[in-house]
């Protein structure tokens, strides 16, 4: 499932962060990736563990625990720091794999990655290329988001960043392990929650809404790994 959240970030939380992040050094991308993903990434990055990308991840951190449409979808059991990336002109980021497991700081150990996300913090109007491609089993998507608005997709997917090929793209990327490890269930749950709220939006509290609500309960009971 591929979910777009607007608004993650407001703009002038968007302006605040990019005032900082611009200020910081970057590094090559290449520091945090293995063999396949050093012959296709060209971009710059925060360094992981600086004080900036830890700081302003943690801004990112609050913002999705605010959401209650990311919990629907994502139903992170942990989120793992976010990264921030830049592409100028001539950089991309070629069809890789996410890594399935990722080593975090020594407390956590070790990090599944089902969910990845990607929020953006430049305009689509500020730079040309540097689409989101994304390749499931529903076909091609080609994602580009206001500054502020956040791409959820399974990190199963085949995915890539195409050339930048006028001004700069930049954003924050982040991997979350799910209760619910299988895209399909978080699908079906993310489906499910999203009508029960619809319909006691349209018909208040009823027996039928207290009764499907009780089956998603039952459902994410079965399925979750906590
Ligand atoms: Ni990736």
């Amino acid at each position: 499932m591929l979910l777009h959240i607007p608004r993650i970030l407001t703009r002038d939380q968007v302006r605040a962060m990019r005032a900082v992040i611009d200020a910081a050094p970057w590094e090559d991308g290449r520091a945090t990736v293995g063999e396949q993903g050093a012959q296709v990434k060209r971009n710059r990055q925060l360094p992981q563990h600086s004080t900036v990308a830890l700081e302003q991840g943690r801004i990112i951190l609050k913002a999705l625990a605010a959401s209650s449409t990311f919990f629907s979808a994502a139903l992170p059991a942990r989120t793992m720091p976010p990264f921030f990336n830049r592409y100028t002109v001539g950089e991309t980021y070629g069809f890789h794999v996410d890594g399935a497991v990722r080593a975090v700081a020594e407390s956590w150990g070790w990090v599944r990655t089902d969910v990845s996300s990607t929020l953006f913090l430049s305009d689509p109007e500020d730079y040309d290329g540097g689409e989101l491609v994304v390749t499931d089993t529903y076909g091609t998507h080609e994602v580009k988001l206001p500054a502020g608005d956040l791409i959820v997709y399974p990190a199963t997917s085949l995915h890539r960043v195409e050339p930048v090929t006028r001004g700069e793209r930049v954003g924050s990327f982040f991997w979350s392990q799910s209760m619910v490890r299988d895209d399909a269930r978080r699908a079906m749950l993310y489906e499910l929650d999203q009508t029960i709220q619809r319909l006691r939006l349209l018909h208040g509290e009823t027996d039928e809404a207290l009764t499907l609500t009780n089956h998603y309960h039952n459902l994410l009971r079965m399925w979750a790994e906590v």
